[in-house]
């Protein structure tokens, strides 16, 4: 077996995900090499998750009764856990949602419904970049449309980063807000944060950080950092589907205004007007994702008691592993930067003129499970001029075998398809 210095003890650790010794068609061992769209859940989730519903289910900051309050506490706690797992100055900067691309939109909202000095109008302009998720283009064009504001973005280089070359042309004093990914989903590419943030400083604009990639492969420390505003998944971080997170610094939170209105929102209501709980509550209106918030704290303990660091480096010991195999491949093509530097552990490809869909489809049959498409981020795609691409992404349990078995499942593709 390939042994690599920085590795984790994957033997152990896949025992903790039982979805990992799924046998498919036929006899084959799942190699689950699709961990950017979303992972595996170990054991200590799915027993939070469980022994939530069993023994503690019932709504949040409501009732006087026993269950409700331990809710409550099992709900606040696990907001307690990821405001530590980020390094949050206060717990009430973490804002539950149901998704990163809930938490994104909810900025771009909070920014499209603020006065001065935040409001953003046909005077103002808003920067992402061309490596984004479409849940990070989509809500600044709906943004821009509604307010006549001007959408500006950084292109991208040739190897797969972002083309800075302009920056301070992209970012001016007109730019109100610049939102962009930590870790590109497609490429994989590790973005210079702090280069745009001191740009950003300089022009006074707001900072979002998409840390969705990030979130569940490194150290996130949002005092670190010197964003704004932060947004991540928890499914994609060892946690249930149906909970995001939107950190945001506490004036921010104080000075914006809500988005969505309803149930545990607010202060008080008449029928004239209303007036607004403080952060997070403000922005959680209506019953929140308990249940998911909760299996969310059991991920966040679960990857501390792995350690960030050591999983940072499990998986670029694994990523530079694949890098150097994936290109002995005749005829593979990495879309994103063809070095082990400044990336995650997401790498796609293209491989001769065989279309990716097909490469996926021969991969199953091999029990290899790759994503293909243009992975929610299609302009990256035109701007490499291909349709699509294939797309491994490793984690925490990821082995050296399982690139072994990608790069095997690559040869039959080639084999298959003359
Ligand atoms: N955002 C997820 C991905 O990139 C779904 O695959």
């Amino acid at each position: 077996m390939t042994q690599l210095p920085g590795l984790l003890d994957t033997e152990a650790i896949r025992k903790d995900f039982p979805l990992l010794d799924r046998v498919v068609h036929d006899g084959k061992k799942i190699v689950y090499l699709d961990n950017a769209a979303t992972s595996q859940k170990p054991r200590q989730v799915l027993d939070a998750l469980n022994a939530y519903y069993e023994r503690y289910n019932a709504n949040v900051h409501r009732g006087v009764h026993v269950l409700a309050e331990e809710a409550t506490a099992l709900y606040e706690g696990a907001r307690d856990k990821v405001a530590a797992f980020i390094n949050a100055p206060s717990r009430d900067e973490v804002i539950f949602t149901k998704n990163a691309s809930e938490s994104l939109n909810l900025v771009a909202n909070m920014l499209g419904w603020a006065d001065e000095p935040y409001r953003v109008d046909r005077e103002t302009e808003i920067v992402i970049s061309e490596m984004e998720h479409h849940s990070n283009i989509v809500p600044w064009q709906l943004l821009s449309q509604r307010t006549g504001a001007k959408l500006k973005w950084f292109g991208l280089t040739d190897d797969g980063r972002l083309d800075l070359s302009n920056i301070d042309e992209i970012i001016t004093e007109k730019t109100k807000i610049v939102s962009f990914t930590l870790v590109s989903n497609l490429l994989g590419t590790v973005n210079p944060v702090e280069t745009i943030i001191r740009r950003a400083q300089e022009v006074g604009a707001l900072v979002c950080i998409d840390a969705s990639q990030a979130a569940p492969h490194m150290v996130l420390d949002v005092q670190a950092l010197q964003a704004d505003f932060v947004a991540f998944t928890g499914h994609k971080m060892c946690g249930p589907t149906g909970i995001g997170v939107l950190w945001g610094r506490q004036e921010l939170l104080e000075d914006l205004p809500p988005f969505l209105g309803g149930g545990e929102m607010i202060e008080t209501v008449s029928m004239h007007s209303s007036t607004y709980a403080p952060a997070p509550h403000k922005f959680e209106a209506g019953t929140p994702p308990i249940a998911q918030a909760v299996g969310l704290g059991a991920a966040v303990d679960y990857l501390s008691s792995i350690g960030m660091e050591n999983i940072a480096a499990h998986e670029h010991a694994i990523t530079e592993y694949a890098v150097q195999r994936l290109l002995e491949v005749p005829d593979l093509r990495i879309i994103g930067p063809s070095t082990a530097e400044d990336r995650g552990a997401t790498i796609s490809f293209t491989l001769g003129d065989i279309h990716p869909h097909d490469v996926g489809q021969v991969l199953d049959e091999q029990g290899i499970a790759v994503r293909v498409g243009h992975h929610c981020a299609r302009p990256v795609c035109l701007r490499y001029g291909i349709p699509a691409t294939t797309r491994a992404s490793f984690y925490l349990y990821s082995t050296p075998g399982e690139v072994d078995a990608l790069v095997e499942g690559l040869e039959h593709v080639r084999n298959f398809f003359g």
